[in-house]
């Protein structure tokens, strides 16, 4: 038996599910009762109709919950977390993102503390805190998408991924922070692709302004592509400002990137190639050593971790061309 949280391994005896340490890491305390009533049917087509959910925003049905008199409770606002179930045609994807932010954290990402919660109809929910709220005294810190950053309109939910590219993305991170601000999402970007997040649009990319402009800590990356048609493009936007595609990924025509194609993008926003490259070796040597064990240990069933930790490896195989 797995910690629900850290998914590392837990004392039989123990019945809550989860190290009493990561009940403090992520809820404050561990006098805490996680049951919820709502069974997963209850949460993805009863509650959408009601007020809960629409309070934040993205296409996959999500809640607030808070800490009320020790108990964990879904809220219309002001929650301390966001909850994701798993949508009924995506089974999985809670546990999924769970174990895919949980690899980030581990190779040294900044990630907010997250785990899974049990349904008493036995389904897991993804549980996140917020960052962009102090969790002692509920501050709000100011954040922004991509979209907004770029100043497009969101008049049109489509335009997250057509509206810019990565390149043009990183252009105006390294402009706003600078280099190493710039490095760090070039990291995710290509993390996002050996882990198959074919997701990564302009809405999953944030920024925090205090005290300085950054990127907001890593939030919606699962292996989503697990779950997409063969065809669709194994990353959400065009890599290269006008639509073009780098040069390996052009010529070869067989649907992968390859590290080279990171670095032709980085270095188009005018990062450098060697600093890139080496920035690839480390993270995919450190997806490499890390990935299959979390992918074990975590909640999804085992033929799902099995194409997963495939899907990486093939990932791995690319990025190193
Ligand atoms: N831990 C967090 N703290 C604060 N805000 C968050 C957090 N996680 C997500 N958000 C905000 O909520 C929005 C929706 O969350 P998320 O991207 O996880 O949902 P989604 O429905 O999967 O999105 P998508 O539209 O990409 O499918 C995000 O764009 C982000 O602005
Ligand atoms: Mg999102
Ligand atoms: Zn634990």
């Amino acid at each position: 038996m797995n910690c629900l949280i850290c998914l590392k391994e837990i004392n039989a005896k123990t019945t809550s599910g989860y190290h009493s340490k990561c009940l403090k890491d992520l809820f404050g305390t561990d006098k805490i009762d996680v049951t919820l009533s709502e069974s997963r049917r209850d949460l993805v087509t009863e509650m959408p109709k009601q007020t809960h959910g629409f309070s934040i925003s993205g296409v996959q049905m999500k809640c607030q919950l808070a800490i009320e008199e020790g108990k964990l409770e879904l809220v219309d606002s002001g929650g301390q977390f966001i909850m994701k179930p798993s949508p009924e045609e995506y089974p999985n994807v809670a546990e999924n993102e769970h174990a895919t932010l949980k690899l980030m954290a581990r190779i040294g990402f900044e990630v907010p503390p997250c785990g899974l919660i049990r349904l008493e109809d036995g389904h897991l929910v993804f549980v996140i805190r917020r960052y962009d709220r102090n969790f002692l005294d509920g501050t709000k810190y100011h954040q922004e998408d991509a979209m907004q950053a770029l100043g497009i309109a969101n008049s049109d939910s489509g335009l997250k991924y057509t509206a810019a590219s990565y390149e043009e993305v990183l252009t105006l991170v390294k402009e706003h922070g600078g280099d190493a601000v710039a490095a760090s999402l070039f990291d995710r970007l290509a993390f996002s692709y050996l882990v198959g997040n074919d997701d990564h649009h302009l809405k999953n990319i944030s920024f925090l302004y205090e005290p300085s402009f950054r990127l907001a800590p890593c939030y919606d990356v699962l292996g989503s592509s697990l779950y997409s048609s063969k065809a669709d493009s194994p990353m959400a936007l065009a890599m290269l400002k006008g639509g073009d595609e780098p040069k390996y990924y052009a010529e070869m025509g067989n649907g992968f990137y390859s590290g080279s194609d990171f670095v032709e993008m980085g270095a188009r926003a005018g990062l450098r190639a060697s600093a890139l490259r080496s920035r690839l070796n480390r993270l995919v040597k450190s997806v490499g050593v890390h990935a299959s064990g979390i992918i074990q240990n975590s909640f999804m069933p085992g033929e799902a971790k099995s194409e997963y930790e495939e899907l990486v490896k093939q990932r791995i195989k690319f990025m190193a061309a």
